[in-house]
């Protein structure tokens, strides 16, 4: 095969790969080197900004099939029988930037977008059930503790113990983040859910709130902190490699989609409020029902093009699906394509992993880098010219709950066994064994002596104890030395 020739961004052939044009072999550089230019130039401006969270990761295309009939839970076409939708999925670190270790201990993000024939659907989760805060408002706080000082540009322990601590709902996910799922062995290896509690609407219009969990079909596995800790140093993308290799090679990853599925009516007097996100639904109150498989099978041929300029945004609902009053998710549908605006630029929904898979009718016009043509023969709304027109009943999913009373500023209303140290305490009693909570102790104790100073220490201890006494005794005399 003849190696092509380069040519500048306009096709033009280039005379040279090595050499700029200058005034005699050592003379000055000319400015009308122009492909030096544009060549300098467009370096200048490789990177867009990273994503404020979540900004490494790794992601591929794949294919989700439905298996079981839920139909007479929700109308979204991707959920009916015999359905197959294209889809994109990406999975990340949460608070480390670019270039950090993949084995980090950290939530893993897992987000998805479904290509369906009604438009984008994306469920942008995590591999996590729950999370560290209840409200929006703590969000930023939250991140900016796990992130950098600005003083010394360094991450800090004391930090992140500090917010913790003082912020109790927060036990259920560190007690998870410190146990052996803090760090997947792989992506492959590692569940997903959807965490928020979302609506699902059937066909005659009845409402169920539901819950997804995308479990592993490689089986669930993790790396212990010491495994952990040398692979950040010796093969810090070890993750984004596994994936890609296991696709490349033809060994398509797939995880197992499940739904809890509450009763529209039972979430007012349910034990905890299913609404919370720091808290889960027992599987025995709500047990899970099988709805289908998803497949990452194609790599990205352009990571950049395909992963780095992925936006996914929780708003993009479709038809049968919708938010559920969770304080997290109802800010999170305003924070994506805010932060996509300013990342990518205001025509983000046009890049090819973003486009629909369906004509978009949209009234959008211009905007910087816009180039796929308007669908509509006049740029507003009504019009006389045969232009789109909104169909009343197409997003009645939206808005489908009922509220009413003052406006306050208050915490949500407690249900019977809402607290904030009671599931995480089973978890540890119930579900880990003697080999995990020894792992758990050893995690947390480790942590707590690198930098954690004396106050702060003394609530973690405190806090530990609350979830559970023994284990927060355990923590205590590892991390005095007894
Ligand atoms: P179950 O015994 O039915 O479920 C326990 C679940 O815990 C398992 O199904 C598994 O979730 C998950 N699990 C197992 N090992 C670990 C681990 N090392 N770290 C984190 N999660 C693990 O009990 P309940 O549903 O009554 O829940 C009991 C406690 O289990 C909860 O308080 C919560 O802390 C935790 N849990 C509950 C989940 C839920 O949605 N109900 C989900 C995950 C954890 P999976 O099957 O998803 O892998
Ligand atoms: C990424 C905001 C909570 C999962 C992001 C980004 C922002 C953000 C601004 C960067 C997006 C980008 O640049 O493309 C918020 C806010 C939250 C919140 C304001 C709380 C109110 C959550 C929760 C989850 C989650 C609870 C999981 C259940 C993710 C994932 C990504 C992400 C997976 C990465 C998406 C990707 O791969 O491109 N979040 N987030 N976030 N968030 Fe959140």
């Amino acid at each position: 095969m003849s190696t092509p020739y380069t040519t500048n961004n306009a096709g033009i052939a280039v005379e040279s790969d090595e050499h700029s044009l200058t005034v005699s072999p050592d003379g000055p550089i000319l400015l009308q080197d122009h492909y030096l230019i544009e060549k300098m130039a467009q370096f200048n401006r490789e990177r867009v900004p990273e994503r404020v969270v979540h900004a490494k990761g790794a992601g591929a295309y794949g294919v989700f099939e439905v298996t079981n009939d839920v139909s007479q839970f929700t109308k979204a076409s991707l959920f009916q029988p015999g359905m197959r939708t294209e889809m994109l999925a990406r999975f990340s670190t949460v608070a480390g930037e670019q270039g950090s270790p993949d084995t980090w201990r950290d939530p893993r993000g897992f987000a998805l977008k479904f290509y369906t024939d009604v438009g984008n659907y994306d469920l942008v989760g995590n591999n996590t059930p729950i999370f560290f805060v209840r409200d929006t408002i703590k969000f930023q706080d939250f991140i900016r503790s796990q992130k950098r000082r600005p003083d010394n540009g360094l991450r800090d322990n004391d930090m992140q113990w500090d917010f913790w601590t003082l912020s109790p709902e927060s036990a259920h996910m560190v007690t998870w983040l410190m146990g052996d799922r803090g760090v997947p062995k792989t992506y492959r290896h590692m569940n997903g859910y959807g965490s928020h509690t979302y609506m699902w609407i059937n066909g005659a219009g009845t409402r169920h709130w539901v819950k997804y969990h995308f479990k592993t079909d490689q089986g669930i596995d993790f790396l212990t902190q010491a495994e952990a800790d040398e692979l950040a140093g010796c093969d810090p993308d070890v993750h984004r490699r596994d994936l890609w290799q296991a696709i490349d090679s033809g060994n398509a990853p797939s995880w197992t989609l499940y739904v809890q599925v509450m009763p529209f009516e039972d979430a007012a007097d349910y034990r905890f409020n299913p609404f919370d996100l720091t808290k889960v639904w027992p599987h025995g109150d709500y047990p899970l029902i099988e709805v289908g498989r998803m497949t990452l099978n194609r790599n990205p041929e352009d990571y950049f093009i395909h992963i780095e300029q992925a936006a996914f945004e929780p708003a993009n609902m479709v038809p049968g699906v919708g938010p559920s009053p969770d304080k997290m998710l109802l800010g999170r549908l305003f924070s994506y394509p805010d932060t996509h605006r300013y990342r990518i630029g205001p025509n983000y929904a046009q890049l090819p992993p973003n486009r629909p898979h369906v004509p978009v009718n949209s009234y959008a016009k211009d905007g910087p880098m816009r180039y796929e043509p308007s669908n509509t023969a006049r740029p507003y709304a009504p019009n006389s010219y045969g232009g789109p027109a909104a169909s009343p009943e197409a997003h009645q999913d939206i808005a489908g709950w009922r509220t009413a009373g003052e406006m306050v500023r208050e915490a949500y209303t407690l249900h019977r066994e809402d607290d904030d140290f009671g599931q995480p305490g089973t978890m540890v009693r119930q579900v880990l064994d003697d080999d995990a909570r020894t792992r758990l102790v050893s995690n947390v104790s480790g942590h707590l002596k690198q930098g954690v100073t004396k106050p702060v220490l003394d609530r973690a201890l405190q806090y530990w104890r609350n979830i559970d006494k023994k284990l927060g005794d355990r923590i205590a005399a590892e991390v005095n030395g007894l």
